[in-house]
């Protein structure tokens, strides 16, 4: 099977088996807070993380479990976290890193809310950060420091459409050994994987193109590392507790099975309106990485 037909199934069903399900085609829906243990000793391996199973639905969901294994293997991924909003993604991946008086290195742009998170640290913890166009290798050396915990990028960033080289990032990155998260909402897994660009983690605003329905927010961290994701798991995600109900992930394990088709449409749709501005007499300039004349 070819690697796009290979990506294509696993839309579909990668990470549930209906043989496990009655022959249901469609994962079921856990509503379920908690879940029941067949005795004292169970339940105290499973607190104790010596096996495997559910407790308590903010630790893991099976209906969200599902979600987390399909959009680990799309990202090509070691794991996921699936979260109530992209923004509950972001924080728990930058509660993560940051200490107090670290320094985040960013791309030029991020999401407006990305930045208000920024900030609140930068108010609240003294945790500082630097904007950086990272167009050259120069341009990234130069805003690293001792202090630096991680870099967070956004490639296309929202909405100015610029785009940085993740490989460039991630080289450099590797250097220092500073981890780089990638915000991969504007290309889906579809169109870009910054994991096998070398970054270490992945962040998706699920609310976008991964849902593809305008009915749910969510978010999605994909990690390289399985033991590294357990530790947000136990930490960021459990404590600060900005899990999804399972009920919008079946919503988005839904709108995954046509990621492919909705990604080919919008690509279509974009290169024909960029084409049709371009002569519009009211434009002066069309912000479009597809357009020959784009820097990018
Ligand atoms: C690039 C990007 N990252 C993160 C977010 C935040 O996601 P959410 O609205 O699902 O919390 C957004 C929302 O628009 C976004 O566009």
């Amino acid at each position: 099977m070819n690697k796009k037909k290979r990506f294509e199934t696993m839309l579909i069903n990668k990470g549930y088996s209906s043989q496990d399900f009655h022959g249901s085609l469609n994962p079921p829906i856990f509503h379920s807070s908690t879940f029941t243990f067949s005795g004292a000793e169970q339940g105290e391996k499973r607190f104790a993380g010596e096996e495997e199973g559910f407790i308590y639905s903010r630790l893991g969901n099976p209906t969200v479990r599902v979600l987390e294994e399909r959009m680990a293997a799309l990202e090509k991924g070691e794991a996921a976290l699936a979260f109530g909003s992209g923004m509950a993604a972001v924080s728990a991946v930058l509660f993560h890193f940051v200490y107090s008086g670290c320094h985040i290195l960013c791309s030029r742009g991020v999401y407006g809310c990305t930045f208000g998170l920024l900030d609140l640290l930068h108010k609240k913890f003294g945790v500082t950060h630097t904007f950086s166009p990272m167009q050259t290798a120069e341009e990234i050396e130069v805003a690293i420091h001792d202090l630096t915990c991680c870099i967070y990028i956004e490639t296309p960033i929202n909405p100015t459409m610029e785009l940085i080289d993740i490989r460039l990032v991630t080289d450099v990155a590797k250097k220092y050994g500073i981890p780089v998260v990638v915000d991969n909402t504007f290309c889906s897994p579809y169109l870009q994987n910054p994991l096998e660009l070398g970054a270490d983690y992945v962040i998706h605003s699920a609310t976008k193109y991964i849902s593809g329905h305008g009915d749910v927010i969510a978010g999605i961290v994909v990690g390289k590392n399985k033991e590294d994701m357990q530790k947000i798991r136990m930490t960021t995600q459990k404590d600060i507790g900005g899990i999804i109900a399972p009920f919008d992930a079946w919503l988005l394990l839904r709108g995954l099975k046509t990621l492919h088709v909705r990604m080919d449409r919008h690509v279509e749709n974009t290169r024909e309106l960029a084409n049709y501005l371009k002569s519009h007499p009211f434009i002066e300039d069309i912000i479009y990485p597809g357009n020959p004349n784009s820097p990018y």
